[in-house]
């Protein structure tokens, strides 16, 4: 079974994130910038001439598809690595994916999400040398 991963955190953990999952093997992924609130609805800024209300907080959105036994490893490498423990932190999205198609090659499914050196690759190579 194949998962989308969307996690939503602060701009400036961008770079601790993405070094984190290079680490434990994530290779595709796209980021896109959203701007947002959760449940404090926002922030109010005082300014020269009083107080004004900010609804809407810049923040990163991450995406990744991958394979449903590595998103408990990526979730918490993600956690751990855009927390700094203040409100405002963000949040983690996981949602089932029906299907994955290489344009490429048409490659369908796990193949389609397969890179050279990635965090199933290296499994598999842990594993060759248990046996
Ligand atoms: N229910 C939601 N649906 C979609 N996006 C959300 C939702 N809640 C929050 N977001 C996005 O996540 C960002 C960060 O949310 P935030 O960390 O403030 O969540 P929270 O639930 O209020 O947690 P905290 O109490 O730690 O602040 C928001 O700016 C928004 O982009
Ligand atoms: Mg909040």
């Amino acid at each position: 079974m194949t998962k989308k991963i969307e996690a939503i955190f602060r701009e400036e953990k961008l770079d601790d994130v993405k070094k984190a999952l290079y680490s434990i093997g994530i290779v595709g992924m796209n980021v896109t910038e959203v701007r947002g609130h959760g449940r404090q609805g926002g922030i109010t800024l005082s300014g020269r001439t009083g107080t004004y209300q900010v609804d809407f907080l810049p923040r990163v959105q991450l995406n990744i598809i991958l394979s449903d036994h590595n998103v408990e490893k990526t979730i918490n490498t993600i956690q751990q690595a855009a927390q700094t423990g203040n409100i405002g932190d963000g949040l983690i999205f996981v949602y089932p994916v029906d299907e994955v198609i290489r344009i490429r090659t048409g490659e369908r499914g796990h193949d389609a999400l397969a890179y050279e050196g990635d965090i199933d690759t290296r499994q598999e190579v842990a594993m060759a040398g248990v046996a």
